[in-house]
């Protein structure tokens, strides 16, 4: 039965200019006006959230606001021939969460194109522990494969491993019997990555060349960097001939110094991956390789489950750098 009040996290704007995230009651008639009104059952917590939460602009440009790029949940109301009330249905980005009351929220009102129907072989739970960050992971290692890569073919890099999108790439790229080189700066995870898949972990310092040489000794057929600056221009001059370097993220930092010679005289290909704007046949693809081929056995091992009333903690975490694995909303947790 729909509510006329529900509870979200809004952040707004304070006196003394910091922001302030606090969880109130919000009313339905407060939500933008979109095809379709979903009841949020799970939601989760990717490092873009933090951003938005913490007042980033380049993120969210108006505030009072709530977070939340992603939302799991049941169709309330549907102007759409394509959704009836009662379908179980996944939002992951588009603007939901960034200039679009997002998922940290029991419901939200979006379009119909940016809805996607649960596949068959996924519960909303675990399209939750997925979230973005996984959907991102398997964006990556899916470009990989496209691009010929194999597990034939040598080593894969994955950096910012123990975060969300590096837990979910290491724990599909082993699924698949690649041999997956995690790269992390928590020098007490290294059991964590290696129970994910990897078969070995180095120090974020070991692959953080800033000697200026435009190529390094070639060790990587493919990488899956979600830090950039240093860390990606070092893999980059780092990856063998005709390798395969994806980049999805910037926590480290969004500059990039390199040459053209890994391109010209190795052949490497650099591809950008965005999740946001993903086309919907993409987007259904992807959703239905995490359901079924691709499915993790062990999502739980790389979920914790938080109420919105926790929500505020494990954003500061994240933005400090200090997440691992995935972090889920259950909006039904009082
Ligand atoms: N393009 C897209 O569509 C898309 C989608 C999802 C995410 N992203 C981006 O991808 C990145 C990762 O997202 P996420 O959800 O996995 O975030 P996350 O859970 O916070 O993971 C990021 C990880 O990066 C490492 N790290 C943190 N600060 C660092 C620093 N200063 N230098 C080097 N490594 C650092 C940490 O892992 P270790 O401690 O193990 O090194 C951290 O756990 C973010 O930039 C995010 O915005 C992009």
């Amino acid at each position: 039965m729909l509510r006329k009040t529900f509870k979200a996290m809004v952040v707004q704007q304070a006196e003394d200019k910091g922001f302030v995230r606090s969880v109130i009651d919000k009313s339905v008639e407060e939500l933008p006006p979109g095809d379709i009104l979903i009841r949020t059952l799970y939601s989760s917590l990717n490092y873009k959230d933090a951003l938005s939460a913490s007042g980033n602009r380049g993120v969210t440009k108006n505030y009072p606001h709530t977070p939340g790029i992603d939302a799991a949940g049941v169709v309330e109301e549907s102007i759409s021939n394509d959704f009836r009330p009662g379908d179980e249905v996944i939002v992951t980005g588009y603007d939901l969460g960034m200039n679009t009351s997002g998922g940290f929220a029991q419901y939200i009102r979006v379009p119909a194109d940016w809805v996607v129907k649960r596949p068959k072989n996924l519960t909303l739970r675990e399209s939750m522990c997925y979230g973005t960050a996984g959907f991102t992971a398997a964006l990556s290692v899916l470009k990989l494969r496209e691009h010929n890569i194999t597990p034939e073919q040598g080593k894969i890099l994955v950096t910012g491993a123990t975060g969300g999108v590096g837990s979910i790439a290491i724990s599909i790229l082993s699924k698949q019997g690649f041999d997956v080189v995690a790269v992390s700066g928590k020098k007490g995870r290294k059991q964590y990555l290696l129970d994910l898949g990897a078969i070995e972990v180095l120090d974020r310092e070991e692959v953080r060349d800033v000697s200026g040489k435009p190529l390094l000794k070639p060790r990587w057929s493919g990488v899956i960097d979600t830090v950039g600056g240093d860390f990606l221009a070092t893999a980059i001059k780092s990856t063998k001939y005709c390798g395969v370097i994806t980049c999805c993220g910037n926590v480290a930092s969004p500059e990039l110094h390199i040459t053209v010679f890994p391109f010209i005289l190795r052949g490497v290909t650099l591809i950008g991956i965005d999740s946001a704007n993903c086309p919907m046949p993409l987007r259904m693809r992807i959703w239905e390789k995490l359901a079924d081929d691709w499915k993790l056995d062990h999502l739980d091992r790389l979920v914790t489950e938080i109420s919105l009333d926790e929500l505020d903690m494990h954003i500061e975490r994240i933005l400090n750098g200090k997440q691992t694995g995935r972090v889920i909303v259950n909006l039904q947790r009082g």
